[in-house]
């Protein structure tokens, strides 16, 4: 039943602030809806709110936190519909009664009404750093994307939170092994400059500790395989490097991941910031690229894997469409 739910939650998230996650986040899950998907779009920045701006609303009728505060019991109840078909909004709450952090409990219940939404793809916003509640989320989802720009400090913190959030998958997952943990701290937890062999160091020693104990570590491993998107690429020597993060992670972390395509940087986006539906509505969004779409199959592939033929159908018809309009526009 839990696999069920992360499967189809995907979480946005990328150590730094303002590379673009509400924005792709919002870009995909308006592609996703245009594919036919039912699609949830949460914002979890909790305590710095700001997705229902970029959809036009000033004021939502209804936040997370009257969910989290329980003033609305069920989380249906609190998503808002917006104008893009197939496409409803959950907006996120200011930091009022420590709602940034909410207890576990709290977290167990919001997850728990994530499952019973009736939508095929939930995505979730995260807010930037590393806060644990952001690094949970991201963890829980079974879809993780790590957005970036090609800015050195937007790589550099790309990796930091993708080490910060393996980190803390593999502390929480030996929670109650002493062994165990010494290990994990001894090899990530240090302030020791990284070597190369650090995570297959720790791989070695955890064979020594057994073999129940290396199948965990492997499955952390497993859980961390995020994909890499870049956003705002202002030319072609931009789209790859989301390659260096890649690369780094395997040689650092002995971490795979996924490079899973890239947003070009459009400034008509940036000056119709405080609308995205009218942005998207009037210009479909096509000089951010096409690659949006191939994202947006992939999520759609992975999210549902039972009928992928009538998914290619829906990609492919939608591909095309967009095709035409792409040369519609040309001419
Ligand atoms: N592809 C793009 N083209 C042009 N401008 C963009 C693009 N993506 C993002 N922006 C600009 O960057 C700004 C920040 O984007 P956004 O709010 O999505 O960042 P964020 O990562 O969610 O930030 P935060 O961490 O504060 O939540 C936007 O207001 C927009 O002006
Ligand atoms: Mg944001």
């Amino acid at each position: 039943m839990q696999d069920v739910l992360r499967r189809k939650l995907w979480a946005v998230g990328g150590g730094k602030g303002g590379v673009g996650k509400s924005v792709f986040t919002s870009l995909l899950a308006s592609r996703l809806a245009g594919l036919g998907a039912r699609v949830v779009l949460v914002d979890a920045d909790l305590g710095g709110a700001n997705l229902h701006i970029l959809f036009g609303i000033r004021y939502p009728l209804y936040t997370l936190g009257d969910f989290i505060t329980r003033q609305v019991e069920n989380l249906e109840d609190v998503l808002l519909p917006t104008p893009i078909e197939n496409l409803r909004l959950l907006c996120g709450a200011d930091d009022i009664l420590g709602i940034a952090n909410p207890k576990f409990a709290q977290k167990i219940r919001l997850l728990g009404h994530l499952r019973r939404l009736s939508a095929d793809i939930i995505l979730l916003d995260l807010g930037a750093g590393t806060s644990y509640t952001t690094m949970d989320f991201f963890l829980y989802a079974g879809g993780k994307i790590v957005v970036m720009t090609p800015q050195v400090t937007s790589i550099q913190n790309a990796y930091g939170f993708i080490k910060s959030c393996l980190q803390r998958k593999m502390v929480r997952t030996f929670a109650t092994d002493p062994d165990a943990l010494e290990l994990i701290n001894g090899a990530v937890g240090s302030q020791k400059n990284e070597k190369t062999e650090f995570m297959g160091e720790l791989k070695k020693a955890f064979r020594q500790l057994g073999p129940e104990q290396s199948a965990k570590l492997a499955g952390c491993f497993e859980e961390m395989k995020a994909s890499i998107v870049v956003n705002m690429v202002r030319d072609k020597k931009e789209q790859d490097v989301g390659r260096i993060v890649q690369e780094v992670s395997r040689k650092y972390l002995d971490l795979s991941l996924e490079c899973m395509g890239f947003i070009n940087y459009d400034p008509q986006l940036d000056r119709s910031i405080n609308n995205m539906v009218e942005f998207l509505k009037k210009s479909g969004g096509q000089s951010m690229g096409m690659e949006i779409y191939d994202i947006a199959a992939k999520v759609l592939r992975r999210s549902r894997p039972d009928n992928p033929a009538d998914q290619d159908a829906a990609i492919a018809t939608a591909r095309k469409s967009l095709q035409q309009a792409y040369a519609a526009v040309r001419i």
